[in-house]
C-alpha cells in the first residue's frame, strides 16, 4: 500500500472511532495542522524532482481534501447526536398542570396591574423614571427651592456625592416622572407612572421603600373638574363598589391648588370596609400643576394647564385586600405570599372583574 493510502486509512479509522468533537479536533490537528503529518509530507515536495512532484503534489492535495471531508462529515454527525441528546433530556411536559406549586403574584404587582387596567381604559399610557434621581428632577423642577423646608418633609435618602460633587437621591416620590415626561413629550399628555419610592421611615403603615402611582394630564383647558372626575371614577372602579370621596385643601410645592383625597370607610369588626361609613381615610395627594413646574419644563402656563396626583400603592393594596401590616409585604415570607398572593394566570381586566 502506498504511503498516501496508508495515511488515509489510518486517519479514516480514527475519525470513524471519534466519539466527541474534542477528539475529532485532535485528529484534525495531528493530520492537517501546521505541524501535522500531512503537512509534513507536503513539505517533502520541495526536495522532489519535477516528475515526482507532478505525481505526488496532486496526490497529497487529494489526501488532505479527503481527510478534511471525512472530518467534516463526522463532525456534523456528532453535532446532530449532541442535539438529539439535548432535546431528549430537556423535554418539557407541557400538559403538566400548573397546580398548587405555582408561584403567586405579589399583591403590589396585582394592584399595579389593576390600576394600569383602569387608567389605560381612560386613555392613560405608562411612563417610567429612574429610582436614583437627581436633585433637579426630584426637587428643583418641582418647585422645591434650594434650602426650602419642604425638602426635609420627605426624609430623603441621599447618595454619596460623585466626583463632581453631585449628590443624587433615592427618589422620594414618583413626581420626578412628571418632569421627565413634560420635558420629553409634547402635550396633550396623559400618563401614569408606577414605581418604587423611598423615604427614611418605618412603622406599621410606613416602609423605607414603598410604591406610588403618579398621574399627570396636560392639555389646553384642563381644570379641577377633570381631576375630580378621573379620581372619583378611578376609586369606584378600583374598589369595585361605589366609593364616596372628599377633597381637602393641602399643600404641595408642585401643585396649586393642592388637595388630599379621602375615601369614606367604616370598621366592621377588625375589617375595614371602604366606600361608605362615617370615617374618612386619606388616600392620595393631587392638584393642578404649578405654573412654575410647567415653566421649568418649557411649557407656557397661559397655554397649557394640567393636573397631577400621586397615590400609595401599598396602602391601597392593604385596604382592598385586608392586610394588617405594611411591613409584611416586603418580608419575602412565602407563607404570606401563599396566603395573600394572586393567581398569575388570571389577568386583571375590566370585563370580568379586576381580582
Ligand atoms: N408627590 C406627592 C407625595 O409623594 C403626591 C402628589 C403627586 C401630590 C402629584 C400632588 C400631585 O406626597
Amino acid at each position: 500500500m502506498s504511503e498516501i493510502a496508508a495515511t488515509f486509512e489510518k486517519y479514516a479509522a480514527q475519525i470513524k472511532e471519534a466519539r466527541e468533537l474534542r477528539a475529532l479536533d485532535d485528529i484534525r490537528v495531528a493530520a492537517l495542522g501546521k505541524k501535522g503529518e500531512v503537512s509534513k509530507m507536503m513539505q517533502g515536495l520541495g526536495k522532489m524532482s519535477i516528475d515526482e512532484k507532478k505525481v505526488m503534489g496532486p496526490a497529497l492535495n487529494g489526501l488532505k481534501k479527503d481527510i478534511a471531508s471525512l472530518i467534516e462529515t463526522r463532525k456534523e454527525a456528532l453535532e446532530n447526536e449532541a442535539l438529539d441528546a439535548a432535546l431528549a433530556s430537556e423535554t418539557m411536559d407541557m400538559s403538566l398542570p400548573v397546580g398548587a406549586k405555582a408561584g403567586t403574584l405579589h399583591p403590589v404587582s396585582q394592584v399595579m396591574e389593576e390600576m394600569a387596567v383602569i387608567f389605560s381604559d381612560m386613555g392613560f399610557s405608562a411612563a417610567e423614571g429612574p429610582d436614583i434621581e437627581d436633585d433637579f428632577h426630584n426637587f428643583t423642577a418641582l418647585n422645591f427651592p434650594k434650602g426650602h423646608p419642604a425638602r426635609d418633609m420627605h426624609d430623603t435618602f441621599f447618595m454619596t456625592p460623585d466626583s463632581e460633587g453631585e449628590q443624587k437621591v433615592l427618589r422620594t416620590h414618583t413626581s420626578p416622572v412628571q418632569i421627565r415626561t413634560m420635558i420629553k413629550d409634547k402635550p396633550p399628555i396623559r400618563i401614569i407612572a408606577p414605581g418604587r419610592t423611598y423615604r427614611c421611615d418605618s412603622d406599621q403603615t410606613h416602609t423605607p421603600m414603598f410604591h406610588q402611582v403618579e398621574g399627570l394630564v396636560i392639555d389646553k383647558g384642563i381644570h379641577m373638574g377633570h381631576l375630580k372626575g378621573v379620581l372619583m371614577d378611578f376609586m369606584s372602579a378600583f374598589f369595585e363598589t361605589d366609593v364616596d370621596v372628599q377633597f381637602r385643601p393641602h399643600h404641595f410645592p408642585f401643585t396649586e391648588p393642592s388637595a388630599e383625597m379621602d375615601v369614606r370607610y367604616e370598621r366592621v369588626g377588625s375589617a375595614i370596609k371602604i366606600g361608605q361609613g362615617e370615617k374618612w381615610m386619606e388616600i392620595l395627594g393631587c392638584g393642578m400643576v404649578h405654573p412654575n413646574v410647567l415653566r421649568a419644563c418649557g411649557l407656557d402656563p397661559d397655554e397649557y394647564q394640567g393636573f397631577a396626583f400621586g397615590m400609595g400603592v401599598d396602602r391601597l393594596a392593604m385596604l382592598k385586600y385586608g392586610m394588617p401590616d405594611l411591613r409584611d409585604m416586603f418580608a419575602a415570607d412565602t407563607r404570606w405570599l401563599g396566603h395573600y398572593g394572586f393567581n398569575p394566570l388570571l389577568q386583571a381586566n375590566l370585563a370580568t372583574g379586576l381580582s
